[in-house]
């Protein structure tokens, strides 16, 4: 395993999270890498020990040199995901590709196919199919615990200073510069259902609105920026609460404050929302995306899913209920409670990781699980130990293009079969 070589493309947040699990757990190193701010790229080197002539400041220049490693790690912002996974795919790289896979369906499929037509594996960062909750949810439904399953309600709380520091201030704030929020947030939910089900909804429809983080909410007396504002104790949406919490405690200091300030002082973090994107106020963004949808599927026998996106919850697990024919399961992100209807008993099963929902935290241990799968099918040149290979996150995608379809022209949209999950 400790033989696995990594190219690192965008040394990120994503990025060196992953880099530095595969280092920790030793079943990986980095031996080049490609990243434009010279802070990160500069920082990154020298923690990875890479040699100078391996570091690049574009993902281009790292290509240019044919083959550097096994395996790519690409974990650059939404709309740059394409040029480079196609170029390295066709360099024989395996890949290790951040969601969404690109934010068009022209372009996924693209990268799908470049996948096939040079036999490489790539796995999107699909990361909740590989925490041990997802695991045990899927043996319990394979098992027929709770009979066949017919309905599922799940939440996915993306917690109100996460929805306000990425979605209205931060890099998925707009559907022009990035994706729909059910692309940028919510394809890890809609990838997730799919993969339950075992199969892809034969028809779906949404809705969903930007209703809160926009100038007509805005209250008497707000500042454009939180620095200075007469109302920012009280307000919910605080930069400052926020981003001064986090100073003293590592884990928030890489997320969500290293997205704001690479230098984590009082001064920096004061001087970054004096001047940058996070100090704004929230209902003086230049942000498009929803902060609340629903998506509702039918899938081909019948069986009914209803998903909740809101940015107005505390951050924490997604909530799911699975109804089965024969039994019940209400799942919280830790334990999964199963009711049977055969017997009427009830039973608590763990699914917990000791690790909570957020990036800082490796989501619930998906972060970790999923980097230590890529890297044992890397090395085994075994791609059954990956959970989806493109054709089948090409097709979770599809499932939310259709979605979003469904919203924007207030239809119920119709699908082909998209093939196993
Ligand atoms: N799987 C998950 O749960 C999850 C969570 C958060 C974000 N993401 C996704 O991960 C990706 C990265 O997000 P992030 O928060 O790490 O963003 P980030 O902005 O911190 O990192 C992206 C990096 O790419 C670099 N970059 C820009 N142009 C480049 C180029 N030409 N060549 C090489 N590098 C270049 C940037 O300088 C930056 O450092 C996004 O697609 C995002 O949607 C996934």
């Amino acid at each position: 395993m400790s033989g696995v070589t990594l190219a690192l493309v965008g040394a990120g947040l994503r990025g060196r999270s992953y880099a530095r699990h595969a280092l920790s757990a030793g079943t990986g190193r980095v031996v080049a890498v490609a990243e434009p701010d010279p802070y990160r790229r500069e920082t990154t080197a020298t923690e990875f020990g890479i040699a100078p002539e391996h570091v690049y400041a574009d993902w281009s220049d790292l290509a240019a040199a044919g083959r550097l490693a096994d395996a790519v790690i690409i974990a650059t912002q939404d709309r740059l995901h394409t040029g480079p996974a196609v170029r390295l795919a066709d360099l024989g790289y395996h890949i290790l590709l951040e969601k969404p896979m690109a934010t068009s369906e022209r372009e996924a499929s693209e990268i799908a196919d470049a996948a096939r037509r040079n036999g490489i594996m790539l796995a999107v960062c699909h990361v909740l199919r590989y925490t041990p909750y997802t695991r045990t949810l899927k043996r319990l439904l394979g098992d027929g615990r709770i009979g066949r399953l017919v309905s599922v309600q799940h939440l996915e709380p993306v917690g109100w200073w996460h929805h306000a520091h990425s979605f209205v201030r931060g890099n998925w704030r707009r559907e022009d510069t990035s994706a729909p929020m059910l692309l940028t947030k919510s394809c890890h939910d809609i990838d997730w259902l799919v993969h339950l089900f075992g199969e892809t909804p034969a028809k779906i429809s949404s809705f969903g609105n930007l209703t809160h983080f926009r100038a007509e909410e805005r209250p008497p007396g707000a500042a454009d920026r939180c620095v200075g504002c007469s109302i920012e104790p009280d307000c919910p949406y605080s930069a400052k609460r926020l981003y001064l919490g986090c100073l003293g405690d590592p884990g928030r200091e890489f997320w969500p404050l290293s997205a704001v300030t690479e230098k984590h002082t009082e001064a920096d973090v004061l001087e970054a929302l004096r001047t940058g994107p996070y100090g704004r106020c929230v209902y003086a963004c230049d942000n498009t995306v929803v902060d609340h949808q629903v998506v509702n599927m039918e899938f081909p026998g019948g069986a009914t899913c209803s998903f909740t996106m809101s940015a107005f919850t505390p951050m924490e697990h997604r909530r799911t209920r699975l109804l089965g024919t024969h039994g019940y399961i209400d799942g919280d992100g830790h334990t999964l409670r199963l009711v049977d209807f055969r017997t009427g008993g009830e039973e608590s099963i763990d699914g917990r990781t000791g690790s909570g929902p957020s990036a800082a935290d490796g989501h619930g241990g998906g972060d970790e699980a999923l980097t230590d799968a890529f890297l044992a099918a890397v090395s085994t040149g075994d791609p059954t130990l990956l959970s989806s290979d493109a054709a089948a996150s090409l097709a979770t995608h599809r499932v939310v293009w259709a979605a979003e379809r469904a919203r924007t022209t207030n239809t119920v949209v119709h699908l082909d079969s998209l093939g196993a999950m």
